[in-house]
């Protein structure tokens, strides 16, 4: 990718990047919804990603071009705050710069950047995120900024809550910051504890199903789960997150029907992910493929953030052999994740057919990796 890189940059600018960097996206194997109120999740980056090439520049502006995004062509990431409407990624960059200049960071190096993606937008595998750290560690090291990992991760989840608008908890950031690749990290998101859990993916592999629906909702939805979540406060004096089922119980009839379903999915949810940290360093794979299963009944029935793209392709995996299949990410559309034994992958071509014929979205599948978390890949490569 660096030599495709270097190529299209040399196109564009008609110089050399001095520089390269790599943000992955993030697949969270359990624990979903649970961000938001001081609970557990169980993300892993992989190797699905956005790569960005770095040259500089004599003057104090940044330029930016996107191959995903090739008809912007290259956009001047002006020093003001101003969101563009339009302008989908660049607002993330945008945010990034203004939630520094915020902080009293000096951004005053001059910068041209040529950004690549493998990874699918709007997906449920946190392109938005894999972006914001991205940029947080180009400016940090190319304007010394001596920013440490915890520092990004703050001020990422900043840039989406404060910029953007999306009341997102800390996962993804974190993820992308921390990753390490073939580990996944339990991350208590109240305390901001993680572990580092090794993932068997030479014997398990981790399959993705792009649904391609549009997600139209995603963001409104997410902040009304969001609020509601937050009415927990009013009763228990910890956070959502820290409470047992026992506990949950006992204030039953205080509820009503629909908070029920949705205090319910976050402490059960809780509990099916610190069972599946468990399974998963016992070598019980299939358990954790159950626990699974579990999550994406209760994200679609208590939660009611899945859709029926991502059911249909949960049930299918599940008939073709997956050990566990469920939604990831924030749901209502996105991606389907599912765990095969790698000797017994299926094939999926009519899979993709009946999709289509049934849905009218084409299926994008993708066979992941482990890969690390967001790093420098190095400097000049010619
Ligand atoms: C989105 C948010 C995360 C998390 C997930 C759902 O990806 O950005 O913070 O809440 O949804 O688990």
């Amino acid at each position: 990718m660096e030599r495709k890189l270097e190529i299209k940059h040399k196109q564009i600018y008609k110089e050399t990047p001095n520089d390269y960097y790599y943000s992955p996206g993030r697949v969270n194997l359990l624990g979903e919804h649970t961000d938001y109120s001081g609970g557990y999740c169980l993300p892993i980056t992989i190797n699905l990603g956005i790569y960005a090439s770095v040259s500089l520049r004599e003057d104090k502006d940044i330029y930016v071009y996107s191959d995903d995004f090739k008809d912007m062509g290259i956009v001047k990431v002006n020093k003001t705050s101003i969101y563009h409407k339009n302008k989908s990624y660049i607002n993330y960059i945008k945010g990034v710069i203004s939630i520094l200049n915020q902080h009293g960071y000096q951004i005053d190096t001059g910068l041209n950047i040529t950004l690549m993606s493998t990874l699918p937008k709007s997906s449920g595998l946190s392109s938005s995120a894999a972006l914001e750290v991205l940029f947080f560690k180009i400016l940090n090291h190319q304007d010394k900024l001596k920013l440490k990992k915890t520092d990004i991760v703050q001020l990422s989840k900043k840039v989406e809550n404060d910029y953007i608008g999306v009341s997102s908890g800390i996962m993804d950031q974190f993820s992308i910051a921390y990753g390490k690749k073939d580990k996944a990290i339990l991350l208590d998101t109240d305390l901001l504890t993680y572990e580092y859990i090794p993932i068997d993916l030479k014997k398990y592999t981790i399959v993705l199903m792009n649904t391609n629906k549009a997600r139209n909702l995603v963001d409104s939805e997410y902040n009304k789960r969001f609020k509601s979540i937050e009415k927990a406060k009013d009763f228990f004096n910890q956070p959502l997150g820290k409470i047992g089922y026992k506990t949950l119980l006992s204030k039953k009839d205080l509820l009503d029907d629909l908070l029920w379903k949705r205090f319910k999915h976050v402490v059960s949810e809780n509990e099916r992910t610190l069972r599946a940290k468990k399974a998963i360093q016992d070598n019980n794979y299939q358990l954790f493929g159950q626990l699974m299963n579990e999550s994406h009944q209760s994200l679609k029935d208590d939660f009611n953030v899945s859709c029926d793209e991502l059911d249909y392709l949960v049930e299918e995996s599940i008939k073709r052999g997956a050990i566990g299949a469920r939604m990831t990410g924030a749901g209502f559309g996105g991606t389907m994740l599912a765990i095969y034994q790698t000797k017994s992958i299926p094939s999926f071509k009519n899979l993709e057919s009946e999709y289509f014929n049934k849905f009218n979205f084409k299926l994008d599948i993708y066979i992941a990796a482990g890969e690390d978390g967001a790093k420098h890949l190095g400097g000049n490569k010619s």
